[in-house]
């Protein structure tokens, strides 16, 4: 495979890459890069962040799972490039300095280039964007008081990289969805690399081999997002921190749990495409579109078929799609918005969940017309709450209605214990989380954020 892109403003070309190999290993090995770090090798540290800048404008990623391929036509700046070319200090690493944002220095890079990158943007949600980068000495008042104190700081020129924006066709990397459904059905063997937050661990963590391989990112027409009067339509290749904007105002307590999806790194990454096609019981987007009745839509070569999500997970490990076949969008019908999210996790940034519940209850003069409710982290797949939205349907929407229907959630699941939650707590958070949906909608506030005696 061949690609090109462009590295602190230079052109590289690279013939016969190996897809397998990430960009933190080729910048610290073949380059001598070694300004951008490696911490946990696995999207978690953001010490190997750098910036990317695409069609799409400029990103934080985490160089430790993104694949050389992925890089084809964009442009690449590491720590070494965000000072100039003749020695200036970048203003977020002069600030950094000034304000004593470093102590030992190893999350330094990793830091300084998510600041880059969210000060290009005109950033100023600075706990958001560095949310995915960790530091052990310094402490981060002073490395938020640094990115507080460039805001108005203009950006500098030398940044402001210029991508490719029609790369040349390589083989493996399609350019539309009609090239990956022609070059999929071909090689129906071949493993997908959509934002490789999965795929990315298996090489770096399992140290998996991939042999023949297909890079999604080029399929610019699986990025749209649709919204008319009826419905609301997003392409596999739609990434989260899109799909986070997209949603705000439409379904706000999904794009608020998607704030909480891992980090900015790993939001301008993971697509949601990737993120059902991999059939985790855990990933924070099926519970959510199930609530809201999605479809799937999958193509294999130039056949599509439709089926309402749920029905794609068949069971753990187990989806329905069959070689050759993937996820080319998904939708769902427009509704006013009913929809909340719970997500449950050990922290509140940058984790897994061990219970996401998602509640989408319909109320018509004090009566349940319609319920949705799906759960991750409750079973072996992202699993609708069958027995508890029948107990719920057709009743008075009432505190007593709540009651008679926690008791269903044993009927309808049998969650297992494991590092993240056991199972009785997990069944216990359930229900606790149907009872907080119905006192938000009585207008009781409630707040898990704090803890009170
Ligand atoms: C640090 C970190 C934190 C994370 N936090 C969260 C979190 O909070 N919530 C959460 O839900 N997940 C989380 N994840 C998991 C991960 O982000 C998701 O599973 C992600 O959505 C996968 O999408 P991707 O585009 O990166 O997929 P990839 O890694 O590229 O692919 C994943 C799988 O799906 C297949 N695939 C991808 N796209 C398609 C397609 N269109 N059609 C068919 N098959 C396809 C691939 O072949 C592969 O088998 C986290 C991951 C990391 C590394
Ligand atoms: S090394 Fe930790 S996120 Fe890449
Ligand atoms: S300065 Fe030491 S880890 Fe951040």
């Amino acid at each position: 495979m061949d690609i090109t892109f462009l590295l602190n403003g230079e052109t590289v070309e690279l013939a016969n890459v190996n897809p397998a190999v990430t960009l933190l290993d080729w910048l610290r090995e073949d380059r001598s890069l070694t300004g951008t770090k490696e911490g946990c090798n696995e999207g978690d540290c953001g010490a190997c962040t750098v910036m990317v800048t695409d069609q799409g404008g400029a990103k934080a990623l985490n160089s430790c799972i993104l694949f050389l391929p992925q890089l084809h036509g964009k442009a690449v700046r590491t720590v070494e490039g965000a000072s100039s070319p003749d020695g200036k200090a970048h203003p977020v690493q002069q600030a950094m300095v000034d304000l004593h944002g470093s102590q030992c220095g190893f999350c330094t890079p990793g830091f300084v280039m998510s600041m880059v990158a969210g000060h290009a943007n005109g950033a100023t949600d600075h706990d958001t964007q560095l949310a995915g980068n960790l530091c052990r000495c310094t402490g981060y008042a002073p490395i938020i008081r640094a990115a507080k104190a460039v805001e108005k700081h203009p950006v500098p020129v030398w940044v402001k990289d210029k991508p490719d924006a029609a790369p040349a066709a390589s083989p493996m990397l399609p350019r539309s969805s009609d090239e990956l459904a022609a070059i999929y059905a071909e090689h129906p063997e071949a493993t997908l690399v959509a934002g490789a937050t999965d795929v990315g661990l298996w090489v770096t963590k399992q140290l998996r081999d991939l042999k023949t391989v297909i890079f999604m990112n080029g399929c610019d027409d699986l990025k749209q997002i649709t919204v008319t009067d009826n419905e609301i339509r997003l392409g596999a290749m739609v990434d989260m921190n899109r799909m986070g904007e997209a949603l705000g105002d439409l379904h706000p307590s999904y794009a608020e749990m998607i704030r909480r999806y891992a980090s900015v790194q790993v939001r301008h990454a993971a697509t949601v495409g990737g993120n059902i096609a991999n059939g985790s019981p855990i990933g924070d987007n099926p519970p959510a579109l199930i609530a809201l009745g999605a479809s799937l839509h999958l193509r294999k070569g130039d056949t599509r078929r439709t089926l309402p999500l749920e029905k794609f997970f068949i069971d753990y490990g187990k989806q329905d799609r069959v070689p050759g076949e993937f996820v080319e969008a998904v939708s769902f019908p427009r509704q006013a918005d009913r929809l909340k999210c719970y997500k449950l996790s050990k922290r509140f940034d940058q984790d897994i969940s061990a219970v996401c519940g998602c509640f989408n209850i319909t109320v018509a003069e004090g009566t349940v017309t319609q319920a949705r409710i799906a759960f991750g982290g409750m079973a072996g797949v992202p699993k609708r709450a069958t027995q508890v939205e029948a107990s719920l349907t057709g009743k008075p929407w009432t505190a007593a209605t709540v009651q008679s229907a926690l008791t269903m959630f044993a009927e309808d699941y049998a969650p297992m214990s494991d590092m993240r939650a056991s199972a009785h707590y997990r069944l216990e958070t359930a229900k606790a989380m149907l009872e907080r949906y119905f006192l938000e909608d009585q207008g009781q506030a409630t707040n898990v954020l704090e803890v009170s005696a």
